[in-house]
């Protein structure tokens, strides 16, 4: 059912994600008008605030992560706020925050991020005060889940009180504008799609690369690791939209009927086609950082560097293959996609002493958004000696292509959609399973073979062996 909701409820609201993401989105779309007058918002936790003290949060949260020329509203932003403390499995508080909450009748949206072990008794909760119904959707944040039958548990208790097409399952790189154009350069483009398979694609790269560490995420990175907190979700989510086919139509059924089918295509991973590794003390552009197992303060074989050699088994992609990386504390912060064009099937200009360079296609995700296509041009001259040919790139900085509109935080987008409804850019139960099916076969291959990460130092491209996995192939990382 199609509604605009105007109360907004969200779990987790003194939270780090609240503070730097959900806050500062929710006061940039007020500042913006594009959320409607009347809409409040309920925050909960645990916390024992008033509506005042939740108030004096915000504002808090606000002048540290919100730049100071989108704060222009705070003051009317802040009267939006609401607070009612809760603790998630005493069923009667939920009585009380129904209570706080008020009339549902035009529409309820619930973001929920909390604690994997407090997913079932938030639902029940739900249930229990009259949140929930017709008129209510709920956005469910990461992690949901810690492998394939963890998060079947807590998307059947979800379903229990809330059906698939008020799910809103949320993958925040979906909600990135550069994400968003892959489907713009693939499909708003004649040029591409031509090209984009086996025939003419050699091979496809995709690198998430941070700088950070643990950021003291220490109860919640050790349990996890790099697969299940990166690739499991942010990264495949990522080849799905690379490697997919052309959907009917800009909606949510089309878009996620074809990457779910890109989804359940990944061929199970022999072991050998992945790299584990786990930061060492290191550099950090020039200041020193400490290893992994020193900030935890105990060894542990939880990787936070993994690399895989993916393969998709359909028609469009037999043999290509996949590279994915991604690793905390690396050189640098880079989000890209590289996608690696074949040979020409024949040069002319071979006899004529050129070498030429396939063409390659780079999208840059974060920090800088921008899309590079090398293309083979002849150097100029009178050619006496023979031609000359050289890759030169055609660039095209998203910033400067557009300059003009606010670079949005992803949330902003997803916020405004799980409180309008619009479900294309959340994912859909069955991606997020086969893409737990996926990950799951490649821990089982890494428990089978006693697999333990590699260390690398900080400040590096990870263990070695990444980078043997793909020059085994004659392929190099892009740096
Ligand atoms: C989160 C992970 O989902 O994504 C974090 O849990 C990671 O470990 C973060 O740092 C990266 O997001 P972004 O938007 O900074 O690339």
């Amino acid at each position: 059912m199609s509604f605009t909701a105007n109360r907004l409820l969200l779990f987790g609201a003194t939270g780090d994600l609240a503070q730097r993401m959900l806050l500062p989105s929710l006061c940039a779309l007020h500042a913006d008008k594009l959320v409607a007058e009347d809409l409040q918002i309920i925050g909960t936790a645990r916390q024992d605030f008033d509506d005042a003290g939740f108030r004096n949060f915000a504002r808090a949260a606000l002048e540290k992560f919100l730049p100071a020329d989108r704060r222009g509203s705070m003051g009317t932003f802040l009267n939006r706020l609401h607070y009612q403390p809760l603790d998630a499995n005493d069923l009667a508080g939920f009585t009380a925050l129904s209570a706080k909450v008020g009339p549902i009748d035009d529409g309820l949206a619930i973001f929920l991020s909390t604690a994997p072990s407090l997913f079932e008794a938030t639902i029940a909760g739900l249930s229990a005060g009259g949140l929930t119904g017709d008129k209510v959707r709920i956005g469910l944040e990461k992690p949901l889940g810690t492998d394939f039958q963890s998060s079947c548990e807590i998307n059947d208790a979800v379903a229990r009180a809330f059906p698939e097409d008020r799910t809103f399952r949320i993958d925040h790189y979906l909600g990135k504008e550069t994400v968003q154009n892959l489907l713009a350069l693939r499909f708003a483009n004649i040029l591409f799609e031509p090209l984009w398979n086996a025939a003419h694609i050699d091979h496809v790269q995709i690198t998430v690369a941070e700088t950070v560490g643990l950021e003291g995420r220490v109860g919640f990175y050790d349990g996890a690791g790099a697969l299940r907190d990166m690739v499991q979700n942010h990264m495949l989510q990522l080849l799905a939209l690379v490697a997919m086919e052309p959907p009917a139509n800009y909606n949510a059924t089309a878009i996620r009927d074809e990457k779910v089918k890109v989804l359940r295509a990944l061929r199970l991973i022999d072991p050998s086609e992945t790299v584990t590794g786990q930061y060492r003390a290191g550099a950090i552009i020039g200041q020193p950082v400490p290893g992994y197992d020193e900030e935890l303060g105990k060894p542990s074989d939880t990787e936070t560097f993994v690399a895989i050699k993916a393969h998709l088994d359909n028609w469009r992609w037999k043999g290509v293959p996949f590279y994915l990386r991604t690793g905390k504390r690396m050189p640098q912060r880079k989000t890209e996609i590289v996608v690696q064009f074949r040979h020409v099937p024949h040069s002319i200009f071979a006899g004529k002493g050129a070498r030429s360079v396939p063409n390659r296609l780079v999208i840059g995700i974060q920090p800088e958004e921008n899309i590079t296509l090398s293309l083979m041009a002849k150097v100029p001259g009178l050619d006496r000696d023979g031609i000359r040919l050289r890759e030169v790139p055609l660039d095209i900085a998203m910033a400067d292509a557009f300059a003009g509109p606010n670079k949005r935080i992803a949330y902003e987008r997803l916020l405004l959609d799980l409180i309008e409804g619009d479900q294309t850019l959340f994912v859909r139960r069955d991606e997020v399973e086969a893409q737990w099916d996926w990950i799951d076969g490649i821990r089982a291959s890494w428990t089978e073979h006693d697999l333990k990460p590699k260390p690398y130092a900080a400040g590096t491209w990870g263990p070695s062996a990444s980078i043997a996995l793909t020059e085994r192939d004659g392929v190099h990382w892009h740096e």
